[in-house]
């Protein structure tokens, strides 16, 4: 058997196609190279987990009787289901006491599953340690900033940076590797579930192994003294052992690298479990872990979705309902961590348990949104969970099945979701999102931001939403990647929220200029260095030359400002920097009305030429139609172009790209029927016929596939 027949032998999806290994290296090596090229005929096609659009739930079989499995699994067959997520928190159940192993219940759950074609993933289920070992090795649970350690029976208890508690999670995954990491129907891994929302344990080793990293980083106290500018406050430490972990507000550069560290940890926390798998796992098995989106940055996830095949993220709406941007702005980002597909490995099946308001999505809307992630990326759409607990913290949960065994009303709309998946998986197989214009992510920066707001109302993510939405709206099409990423198949990258602009990064960015790129830098970009220091030039920092202009003061804005100029006219609000050009060809598309004095009359916004490429210094939060105003012009210039074209308002139009193909995919998220006019004939693959034009009903999906 090939390495890569388990991964088809087992679904139906996967019996169609069968990527020969060498379509996989070379796949996984142009991964590797993370360089895109916008040589639509170039795309990367399989990886294994990559190679269908999978519909699949999370299933808990420890929790039931082993006589009603079956039933469940054949229900599960008919559902269309085609993935299970199985064992995340099933510890007590693999190790029922220290040292004691039991697999002969989950080895029958996946052969179950086989039997009924449909594939599993293991998660390892390290967040939830069992009683026993909690009972037993006190230390390996985590202590609370007050100096309590938490107590057991809720999950995210385990400590990271245990030495006692990683031993265990190795020995588990460790197990579990070895009996599955040739099992032909597993698939693949998530490592622990959501890496415990980043928690830490604030016990005395843990503070040693900050200061150590610190130690390993700094080499010597004389520079993080310097970096940090300890003198101030005589803050001056002579020995590692002086520096404590923040608990309270503290010197931000502490702070700043205290927030590195704790991704530095759940990466080596991860990373011990990983090398255990990948020992005993065979090649085509991926290993994910589940993240939570965009929004969520208790962790740098470009640095913890590194060493993972790809990225995964549980994708949940909470209170109210889907908002196309929002949510697509996460899908793009999570997809912008590895610029790969990825999987929404948990969903939302109809409501939540832990929102302020549990509404249920309305009819249509999974069925919505599960294409909605499918069009942004997502290689998988897997629903949290298949049936309540019969107990416990989350019965009240949305689940497909109720907990007396019978179908939810949602089931029959995840099911003909799942059947348009497998009719359709076909033309979706090796496409990928291609897109013009990269709006840019840094954790750090929203950090540094986060820690020193000045204002309390800013929030870079609701900055970087206006962008997101008013490029996406023009180009159809939206990347979200790290400033650190190859920039130059992009033709226009904004940076909403770029506070830490070290040398290093301003190169990267002033290349992409050069070479023709277009850049635009928005509010407090350029403010400080790495170390969350005040850069020695205004901001932009290593940018200003270029730039052609330089901040010259910063205001918290205590009511709004008026702007006028080129761009039209509007108002900025919360923050609003008064610029200066130092070069007669600096154009300033925008200034400030009369507001504080200081800013009446003066630069609001400016651009400027650099070789090919321009940048642009947006000063200010710009009301939305000026951010509108201001992404039609920087669209113009670089010369972006929409995916599609013109759709109704309210509709969502998506690009995939595969060899000879694109597949377009139309959300009706008004309430209104909308019709679509396409530009010439296309395949429609929901009906399977030639088509000219769509009819969409409210939460109405369309899915034309253009082949050249
Ligand atoms: C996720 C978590 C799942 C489940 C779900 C409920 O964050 O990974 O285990 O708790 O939320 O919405």
């Amino acid at each position: 058997m090939s390495p890569l027949e388990g991964d088809v032998t087992l679904s139906r999806l996967h019996r169609t196609a069968l990527p020969a290994l060498s379509v996989l290296i070379l796949a996984l090596s142009s991964l590797a190279n993370a360089t895109r090229t916008a040589d639509e005929q170039n795309i990367p096609t399989q990886i294994p987990g990559h190679n269908a659009i999978l519909m699949g739930t999370d299933w808990y079989p420890e929790q039931w009787p082993e006589s009603r499995w079956e039933t469940e699994v054949r229900m599960m067959e008919d559902a269309h289901l085609n993935v299970v997520r199985l064992a995340e928190f099933a510890w007590s159940a693999m190790e029922p006491s220290d040292g004691r192993f039991e697999f002969a219940w989950l080895d029958r759950a996946i052969r179950l599953l086989e039997k009924h074609h449909i594939a599993v993933v293991l998660g390892t289920p390290t967040a939830g340690p069992p009683a026993w070992l909690t009972h037993k090795y006190p230390e390996t649970l985590r202590v609370e900033p007050d100096g309590q350690r938490v107590a057991p029976g809720n999950r995210a208890h385990g400590s990271p940076t245990s030495v006692k508690y990683r031993e265990f999670c190795r020995g588990i995954a460790e197990e579990m590797a070895k009996r599955y990491g040739s099992d032909q129907n597993v698939v693949g891994w998530q490592i622990d579930n959501e890496y415990g929302y980043a928690l830490m344990s604030y016990d005395d080793d843990t503070k040693k192994q900050f200061q150590d990293w610190l130690h390993d980083k700094y080499k010597n106290l004389d520079s993080l003294n310097r970096h940090w500018a300890t003198a101030y406050w005589s803050q001056t430490y002579d020995d590692w052992s002086e520096i404590p972990i923040p608990t309270v507000p503290h010197n931000p550069a502490l702070m700043l690298e205290w927030k590195r560290f704790v991704t530095q940890a759940w990466n080596s926390y991860q990373q011990n479990q990983l090398d255990v798998i990948r020992r005993y796992a065979n090649p085509r098995q991926f290993i994910t872990g589940n993240f939570m989106g965009l929004g969520w940055d208790g962790l740098d996830q470009y640095t913890i979705t590194n060493p993972l095949t790809f990225a995964s993220w549980d994708d949940y709406v909470g209170t109210g309902h889907l908002d196309p941007d929002k949510n697509g702005m996460s899908h793009d980002g999570m997809r912008g961590l590895k610029r790969e597909n990825f999987w929404v490995i948990e969903t939302q099946p109809g409501a939540v348990n832990w929102s302020d308001l549990n509404n249920y999505l309305n009819k249509g809307e999974t069925r919505a949104m599960a294409w909605h992630a499918v069009a942004h990326g997502a290689d998988d759409v897997s629903y949290w969970q298949w049936r309540s607990a019969p107990n416990g913290q989350e019965e009240m949960h949305g689940t497909l099945v109720g907990a007396d065994g019978t179908p939810v009303p949602l089931l029959e709309e995840v099911t003909q979701t799942a059947k348009e998946f497998d009719r359709t998986q076909s033309a979706f197989r090796g496409t990928r999102v291609v897109s013009e214009v990269a709006l840019l992510n840094d954790y750090e920066s929203r950090w540094a931001i986060d820690l020193q707001k000045h204002t309390r109302q800013y929030n870079t993510y609701a900055v970087s939403q206006t962008y997101y939405k008013a490029l996406r709206t023009i180009a159809q099409s939206m990347d979200v990647v790290s400033p650190y990423a190859p920039l130059d198949e992009y033709k226009l990258v904004v940076a909403p929220n770029l506070n830490l602009i070290p040398e290093s990064l301003a190169k990267h960015l002033l290349d992409y200029v050069k070479n023709g790129g277009h850049l635009v830098l928005g509010p407090r970009a350029g403010l400080k260095d790495e170390y969350d220091a005040l850069l020695p030039q205004r901001q932009p920092g290593f940018l200003a030359d270029a730039l052609g202009a330089r901040v010259e003061q910063f205001y918290a804005l205590d009511r709004n400002v008026p702007l006028y100029g080129t761009l039209g006219s509007g108002a900025g609000s919360l923050w609003a920097e008064q610029l200066k050009t130092t070069d007669a060809n600096t154009q300033v598309l925008l200034r400030y009305g009369t507001s504080n004095g200081w800013l009446d009359g003066q630069p609001a916004v400016v651009t400027h030429a650099v070789e090919k490429g321009t940048i642009t210094y947006v000063g200010a939060v710009l009301d939305d139609t000026l951010v509108t105003n201001l992404a039609e012009l920087t669209a113009r210039q670089s010369g972006v172009k929409p995916v599609f074209g013109a759709v109704p308002e309210g509709v969502e139009v998506s690009r995939r790209v595969g060899a000879n193909k694109r597949v377009f995919v139309f959300i009706n998220f008004s309430q209104q029927p909308k019709t679509i006019v396409l530009p010439h004939t296309m395949r429609s693959l929901l009906e399977d016929k030639p088509a000219d034009t769509f009819e969409l009903a409210p939460y109405g999906v369309g899915l034309a596939l253009d082949q050249k």
